[in-house]
């Protein structure tokens, strides 16, 4: 594919566009895994200044490469047949041969071209690697997996602004080498890093749907991809690929794109707008929300007694927990109720909900669980209709102001009933709301 055009470069005013994001993704993680085809193109450079810019903007990189067309190019010019192209079948003595030095020759193209873009860079020895063993009676031999990676390590680079460049070579606990998928691995240092995207960049947009763009597609459609025959259909690299961010999705990795690493300025335009150029492989943020089964009341009851007690919730018996239980809604960690949330209707005020008993479990708090909570509660008042939401709080206003996008109302905001029962309480809580849409 040759580069695109001016219309399709990022322009001036796009920076703005870009600013956005800029809050969203500060100090997070990126792994930006480039197949080998990639890192022959004449695009190359074009993507390492798109990684310059994410490093400009405080994200943090570390790139992890894959060797599929050096390796071919390596058997050709050697006439040696190869085990295996991919890395995830067997790999043989020769095989591996040729990998360790196509590896090394991509290592050092990356390390030339984010050199010459002046980015600091080191190739690492991070992945600690275990033989795959014997697959459906397929030995297959020197063919490795991460058994450990070293983020302490790649952290370490990280911090002093050092883009890691991570090889799809392992070493074993006796340091001999394995070879390793690159896509595979991609995961596996993503979920060691805590990384919040993998971004494969391979000579493919993604997946297709009747000869279009699947632009977004959640991981439960990937699911359905996964088992259907069309999936026998995709070439080798994109199957690698699905499967690998199934599992990347599974192991809380939000954000997984397939995109074509030959287009000018496809990276930027995949981090940076919604409609990106290749393929976003999405989880759900709120798997582990659920709305309250009625034998949870006793759970959510003794869970926001020490918020009662300190004033931070307004009382609420067993028996009134009982009666709304199913506006209520749970988040689980390991099959326990770590934290909850009431969406209440209000009864003369149709278009209106009204966030209360918000309670996250002290151990669990600043982990993210209250914001996503409150957005959830929010995503479900816009699906029943809702036009706005309503919070009443005494201790918790700034947590909802600056964290959530909610503003400080007057009573004359509640309905009357609800004013009513407000005044009522004598709690004076600062009244909250976020307009919906
Ligand atoms: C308010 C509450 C739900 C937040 O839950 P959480 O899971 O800790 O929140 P998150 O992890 O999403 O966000 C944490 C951020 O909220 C801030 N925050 C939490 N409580 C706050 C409060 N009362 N006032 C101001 N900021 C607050 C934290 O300082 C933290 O900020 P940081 O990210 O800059 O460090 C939780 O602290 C809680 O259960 N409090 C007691 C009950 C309560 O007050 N509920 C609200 C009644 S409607």
């Amino acid at each position: 594919m040759e580069n695109k055009d001016n219309e399709q470069t990022i322009k001036p005013a796009d920076l703005r566009g870009i600013l956005n994001y800029v809050p969203r993704f500060l100090g997070q993680t990126f792994v930006v895994a480039l197949d080998g085809s990639i890192i022959e193109h004449e695009n190359l450079p074009n993507v390492l200044l798109d990684i310059a810019v994410l490093r400009s903007l405080q994200i943090n990189v570390v790139i992890v490469h894959g060797i599929d067309k050096q390796l071919r190019d390596l058997a050709e010019q050697r006439s040696i047949s190869l085990s295996d192209f991919e890395g995830s079948g067997a790999t043989d003595a020769p095989t591996l041969d040729l990998a360790i030095r196509a590896s090394s020759r991509v290592s050092h193209q990356i390390l030339e071209a984010l050199t010459q873009a002046k980015l600091k860079c080191a190739i690492t020895n991070s992945v600690k690697a275990k033989p795959v063993g014997i697959i459906e009676g397929q030995d297959l031999q020197l063919t490795g997996k991460a058994d450990q990676i070293d983020a302490d390590f790649l952290n370490h680079l990280i911090a002093r602004s050092i883009i890691p460049i991570v090889q799809p070579i392992g070493f074993d606990r006796n340091g001999h080498t394995l070879r390793i998928s690159s896509d595979a691995l991609a995961v596996d240092v993503a979920i060691a890093l805590k990384a919040t995207k993998i971004l494969y960049l391979c000579q493919e947009n993604g997946f297709l749907s009747e000869g279009r763009l699947t632009q977004q597609i959640p991981v439960t459609e990937l699911d359905a991809l996964l088992a259907s025959p069309e999936f026998a259909t995709l070439s080798a690299p994109l199957k690698s690929k699905a499967a690998q961010a199934r599992r990347g999705i599974q192991a809380d990795i939000s954000r997984i794109h397939i995109l074509d690493g030959r287009i000018h300025d496809g990276l930027i335009r995949e981090v940076f707008s919604n409609e990106g150029v290749g393929t976003l492989i999405y989880g759900n943020e709120y798997q582990q929300i659920r709305r309250a089964t009625r034998d949870e009341a006793p759970l959510i009851y003794h869970l926001t007694r020490s918020g009662v007690a300190k004033g931070e919730l307004a009382q609420r018996s067993m028996q009134a927990i009982e009666g709304k239980i199913e506006n209520f809604y749970v988040y689980e960690v390991d099959g326990n109720i770590m934290a909850c949330v009431l969406l209440d209707r209000i009864a003369d005020a149709p278009t209106t909900r009204e966030i209360s008993s918000l309670f996250v479990h002290p151990l669990y708090q600043r982990q993210g669980m209250g914001r996503k909570l409150v957005r959830f509660a929010c995503h479900i008042a816009e699906e029943e209709g809702a036009k706005q939401v309503i919070a009443l709080s005494t201790q918790s206003q700034e947590f909802f102001t600056s964290l959530c996008g909610f503003e400080i109302a007057e009573a004359d905001t509640l309905s009357p009933t609800r004013r009513t029962a407000y005044e009522a309480t004598q709690r004076k809580s600062r009244i909250l709301v976020k307009r919906l849409g």
